[in-house]
């Protein structure tokens, strides 16, 4: 055999091996003290100085391709012979996480409006009464809380206000006025809580992207603009028909609530309006020196709508099933 015929019958026998004891064997076959490219390189000596540089080099190269070979394949088996690893096994796949549906939906809604200029902020998830509800111009006893089922904290200690969870990210607005000089435009996305009843729209845990915007001269027309957009660039490639229409909320004057289409039906995704005189007195902001607008926009309803999913509650059921079909 020259060295090539050794080369692919080498090879093919290593590859072929289902036992220590065969590459063993095999090895003793070619690289024994009486194997065949052994052989060869002992003959090395008697050719002409030219040939024995060609061959010897070639041989060697040879010799070291089948050990490693060898070695690597001997490795495969345990110490008593078993298949500790199948090479030839198709291989795992590796399978890699991802965000969960409103977490995603959170963070392409702030980054559109990070687009548009808009600062994204956070804030606390348990609140006081006060940034919940009194500076947003709901008063205690005031019918108009009866609007937000509350989950109230019991109160510790030191505490001086009564705490509860938020039920929106509207107390956000005051926080952030109370630090900033306008004009200025931020995003809030955020979880909030509602004591109530779940149906398929309706869920104690949700998330909101609160929105407010004050400047000189703000107006409806700059909101509805804003929106557009926003719905035009979160909704690209679907075709949405939505509406806005008047509504109440004690915060804004005037109010109105923005709906989808969705198969037939009006679905209501957010509140909004033109913040309201007495909020930016809360503020220490002039009244007559500023205009804003604000909203809240409802993350979950977004996905469904975006994602075509029938039920709010299947966002926090943990099924795998369904997360991983996004
Ligand atoms: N906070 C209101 C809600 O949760 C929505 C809203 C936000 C309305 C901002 C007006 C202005 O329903």
């Amino acid at each position: 055999m020259n060295l090539g015929e050794i080369g692919s019958s080498a090879r093919e026998a290593i590859n072929s091996a289902t036992t220590r004891e065969a590459l063993e064997q095999i090895r003793l076959n070619y690289l024994g003290r009486k194997g065949e490219l052994t052989e060869i390189l002992r003959s090395l000596k008697e050719l002409p100085v030219e040939e024995r540089r060609v061959l010897g080099s070639e041989a060697n190269v040879l010799r070291v391709e089948l050990e490693n070979m060898l070695a690597d394949k001997t490795a495969n088996f345990g110490e008593a012979g078993e298949m500790v690893a199948d090479i030839t096994a198709p291989g795992k796949k590796v399978s890699r996480g991802h965000l969960h549906p409103l977490s995603r939906v959170m963070a392409d809604a702030s980054k559109i409006f990070a687009g548009m200029n808009f600062s994204v902020v956070t804030g606390p998830e348990a609140e006081t009464e006060y940034y919940n509800f009194d500076a947003l111009n709901i008063p205690a006893n005031h019918p108009a809380r009866e609007m937000w089922d509350t989950f109230w904290l019991k109160s510790g200690k030191g505490d001086k206000q009564k705490m509860l969870l938020r039920t929106h990210t509207s107390p956000m607005q005051m926080r952030f006025m109370e630090k900033s000089t306008p004009p200025f435009q931020i995003v809030v996305p955020g979880r909030c809580f509602r004591y109530e009843a779940t149906d398929m729209s309706h869920e104690v845990n949700f998330y909101q992207l609160e929105g407010l915007m004050v400047g000189k001269d703000v107006n409806l027309g700059n909101f509805k603009f804003i929106i557009e957009e926003f719905l035009k660039k979160f909704f690209v490639g679907q075709k949405i028909e939505f509406r806005f229409r008047p509504s109440y909320f004690p915060f804004v004057e005037p109010g109105v609530e923005v709906d989808i289409k969705l198969k037939g039906k009006w679905l209501e995704i957010m509140g909004a309006g033109m913040v309201h005189p007495r909020v930016f007195e809360y503020a220490h902001y002039n009244p007559k020196d500023w205009q804003g607008f604000a909203f809240g926009v409802g993350i979950d309803r977004l996905a469904m709508i975006k994602y075509g999913v029938p039920d709010i509650r299947l966002f926090y059921s943990g099924d795998l099933r369904f997360l991983k079909q996004f």
